[in-house]
């Protein structure tokens, strides 16, 4: 009995430690979006500009995509007609909680 409860306790400082290190979904943005997509999520930054990037405070163009299409961007990113790659994937980098997060942060921008 006395190992269960040591374990318990074991995954509840494990868990706490995890959430810890994940650093929150406004920092993420700012460290790995922001270049091309803006702070704002308007995509007006130079490189946002050269790339073509979407605006994300538009009503149409967040309705053009589904929550599963912004997760499924971040974890394999996203590459054009040709196959050249537009943006990169974030799966090594980022967690899969981490990544599920900027689905509301995204939305947001909508306003
Ligand atoms: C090097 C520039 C660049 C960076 C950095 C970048 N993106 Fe993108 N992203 C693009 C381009 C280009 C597109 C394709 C055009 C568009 O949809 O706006 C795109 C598309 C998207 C889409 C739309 C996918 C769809 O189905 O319409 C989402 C969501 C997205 N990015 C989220 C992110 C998130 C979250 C990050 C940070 C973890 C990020 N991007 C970092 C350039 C970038």
């Amino acid at each position: 009995m006395k190992y269960i409860k040591h374990l318990a306790l074991a995954s509840a400082l494990v868990a706490a430690a995890a959430l810890a290190f994940a650093a929150p979904v406004a920092e993420n943005w700012e460290n790995h979006c922001a270049k091309c997509h803006g702070a704002d999520g308007k995509g007006q930054t130079k490189v946002g500009k050269k790339l073509n990037v979407k605006d994300y405070t538009k009503a149409d163009v967040q309705g053009k995509m589904s929550d599963e299409d912004i997760i499924k961007a971040t974890k394999d990113g996203v590459l054009d007609k040709s196959g050249k790659e537009k943006m990169k994937a974030y799966k090594g980098e980022l967690s899969e909680a981490e990544i599920k997060e900027f689905v509301g942060y995204i939305r947001k921008f909508k306003g």
